[in-house]
């Protein structure tokens, strides 16, 4: 009887010892000795930087707004990217100087401009659920009041979409990791209000809509992952390229007037027409478009307002963002007529 008992509450304690584990996190670097090339491209890409301690992002040389030193900053968001912004010491989001004063407080890395955000308003950090890992919605991490929820880690890191680490790390059984392939994986962060419409602000597609975009047009069958290497920074990461899969309009436009200039498919198709940071012209934001199709008529617009007078972007792109942005002492009617002809065979024999 006594074994038995015994023998009950061990198995218990196993069992309970096997729970806990499975909902452990074990953290990036636990990863890599077993996993090196997964680990090598995913730290140099931007996922794992999405929030940092000061102590870390300290390391990085980004300047902070005037008059704060690093000594009145907990968290930095970003600052790999496109942009910079700032937790002061209670977690909330530094958005005036440190004396109440009116201040610009997001640093923009393209031209290391400044610029207001939420001027003068007390933000929260409410933003944990697509920076971080292992968030949950309870609680104040640090006990900071300015942060909601909390976290096992900052960033995305591996974890963020494989789930808890730690049993697998020492079962090494696939069975014990989550690996999910869907656009809706990724589109749990890279969305942006509700996904059937794709939400823009002055003139620009507004940045993290990536999963909206896809869905809206030609490529919305195709996941994420089909393209993207999930671990690699975009530009070193695509995995699969336009013509692999377009092999007749790619014979068509090899030999053409701009595939000579060096202009490839993603230029037109995928335009700078999102913006995170800083736009460099009308036409050119800092984030390409997942929308596709373009549509070729010189009157269309590419924004239009709903019934409540929100902004939204239709689900083509429009011959200012196509071709303008390049083609700067050109009008749409220019681009109209060219793009009439048949664009991908442009300067070619007929
Ligand atoms: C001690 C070594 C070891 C550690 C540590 C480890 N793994 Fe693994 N992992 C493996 C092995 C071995 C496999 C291959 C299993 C197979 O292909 O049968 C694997 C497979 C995987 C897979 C693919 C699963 C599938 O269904 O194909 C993922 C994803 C993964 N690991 C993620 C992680 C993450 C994330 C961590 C850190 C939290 C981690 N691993 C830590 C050894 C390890
Ligand atoms: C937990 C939220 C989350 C998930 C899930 C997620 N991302 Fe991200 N992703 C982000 C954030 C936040 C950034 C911006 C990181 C930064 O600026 O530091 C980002 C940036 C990126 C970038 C740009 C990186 C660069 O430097 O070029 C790519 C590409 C990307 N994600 C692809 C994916 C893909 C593909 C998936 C699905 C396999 C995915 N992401 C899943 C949150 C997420
Ligand atoms: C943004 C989401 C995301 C992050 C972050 C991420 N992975 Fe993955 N990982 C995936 C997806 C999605 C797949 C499946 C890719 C496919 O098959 O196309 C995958 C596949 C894998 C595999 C199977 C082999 C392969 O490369 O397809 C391993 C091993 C793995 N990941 C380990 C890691 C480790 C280790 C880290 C951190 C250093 C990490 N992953 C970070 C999304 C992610
Ligand atoms: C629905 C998920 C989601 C939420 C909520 C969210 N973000 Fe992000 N954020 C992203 C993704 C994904 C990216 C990168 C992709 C992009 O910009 O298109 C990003 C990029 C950023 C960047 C640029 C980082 C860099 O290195 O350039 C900053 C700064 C940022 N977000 C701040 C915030 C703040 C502040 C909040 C809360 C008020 C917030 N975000 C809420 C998903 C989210
Ligand atoms: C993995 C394969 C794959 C890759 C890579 C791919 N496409 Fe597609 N594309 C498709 C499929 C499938 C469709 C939908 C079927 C169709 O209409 O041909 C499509 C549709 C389109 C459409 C809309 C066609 C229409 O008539 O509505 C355009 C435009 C397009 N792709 C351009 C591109 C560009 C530019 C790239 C590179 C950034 C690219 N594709 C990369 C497979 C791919
Ligand atoms: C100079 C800008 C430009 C470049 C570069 C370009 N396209 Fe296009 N593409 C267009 C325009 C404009 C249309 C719309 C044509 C129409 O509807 O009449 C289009 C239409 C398409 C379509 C749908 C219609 C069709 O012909 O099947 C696909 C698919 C496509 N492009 C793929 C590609 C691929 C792949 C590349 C690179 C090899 C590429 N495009 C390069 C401007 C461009
Ligand atoms: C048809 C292929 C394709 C699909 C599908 C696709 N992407 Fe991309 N994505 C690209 C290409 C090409 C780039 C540009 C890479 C470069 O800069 O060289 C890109 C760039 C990005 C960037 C960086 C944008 C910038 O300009 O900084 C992010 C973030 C991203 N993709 C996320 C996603 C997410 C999330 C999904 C799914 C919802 C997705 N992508 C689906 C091809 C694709
Ligand atoms: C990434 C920049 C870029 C984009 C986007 C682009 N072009 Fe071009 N285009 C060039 C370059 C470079 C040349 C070759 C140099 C030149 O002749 O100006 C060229 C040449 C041309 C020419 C022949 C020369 C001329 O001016 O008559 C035409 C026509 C043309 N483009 C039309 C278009 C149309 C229409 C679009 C949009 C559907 C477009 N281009 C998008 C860069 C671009």
């Amino acid at each position: 009887m006594k074994n038995l008992t015994l023998l009950v509450t061990f198995a218990m304690a196993l069992l309970l010892h096997q729970k806990v584990v499975a909902k452990n996190y074990s953290g990036s670097s636990s990863c890599m000795p077993c996993h090196a090339e997964q680990y090598n491209l995913f730290v140099v890409s931007s996922h794992p930087y999405k929030l940092s301690k000061a102590s870390d992002a300290r390391k990085r040389q980004i300047p902070l707004p005037k008059g704060y030193n690093w000594n009145d900053i907990s968290y930095v968001i970003g600052g790999v990217y496109k942009k910079a912004r700032f937790l002061d010491k209670k977690g909330y989001i530094i958005t005036s100087g440190k004396k109440g004063e009116e201040l610009k407080t997001q640093y923009n890395l393209e031209d290391g401009t400044w610029s207001f955000y939420h001027k003068g308003e007390k933000k929260p950090y409410d933003c944990g659920r697509c920076h971080t890992t292992g968030y949950e919605k309870s609680g104040h991490q640090d006990k900071l009041e300015g942060i909601i929820g909390t976290w096992k880690f900052p960033g995305v890191q591996c974890e963020a979409c494989h789930g808890p680490g730690a049993k697998h790390s020492l079962t090494k059984r696939p069975e014990d990791i989550i690996v999910d392939k869907s656009s809706k994986a990724c589109g749990a962060c890279h969305y942006r209000g509700k996904l059937e419409s794709i939400p823009s602000s002055k003139g620009f597609i507004r940045h993290h809509e990536q999963y909206n975009s896809l869905l809206s047009g030609g490529h919305k069958k195709l996941s994420c992952t089909q393209c993207h290497n999930p671990h690699a920074k975009a530009k070193f990461g695509i995995k699969k390229s336009c013509q692999s899969c377009h092999e007749t309009v790619a014979m068509d436009y090899k030999e053409s007037t701009m595939e000579k200039a060096g202009v490839s498919c993603v230029e037109c198709h995928m335009p700078k027409a999102v913006k995170s940071a800083t736009n460099k012209g009308k036409y050119i934001g800092d984030i390409r478009a997942h929308i596709i199709n373009i549509n070729t008529s010189k009157k269309e617009k590419m924004f239009y307002k709903d019934k409540t007078n929100k902004p939204f972007s239709k689900n083509f792109i429009t011959l200012d963002f196509a071709c303008l942005g390049c083609h700067q002492g050109r009008d749409m009617d220019w681009a109209n007529k060219m793009t009439d002809k048949g664009i991908h065979k442009l300067g070619k024999p007929q």
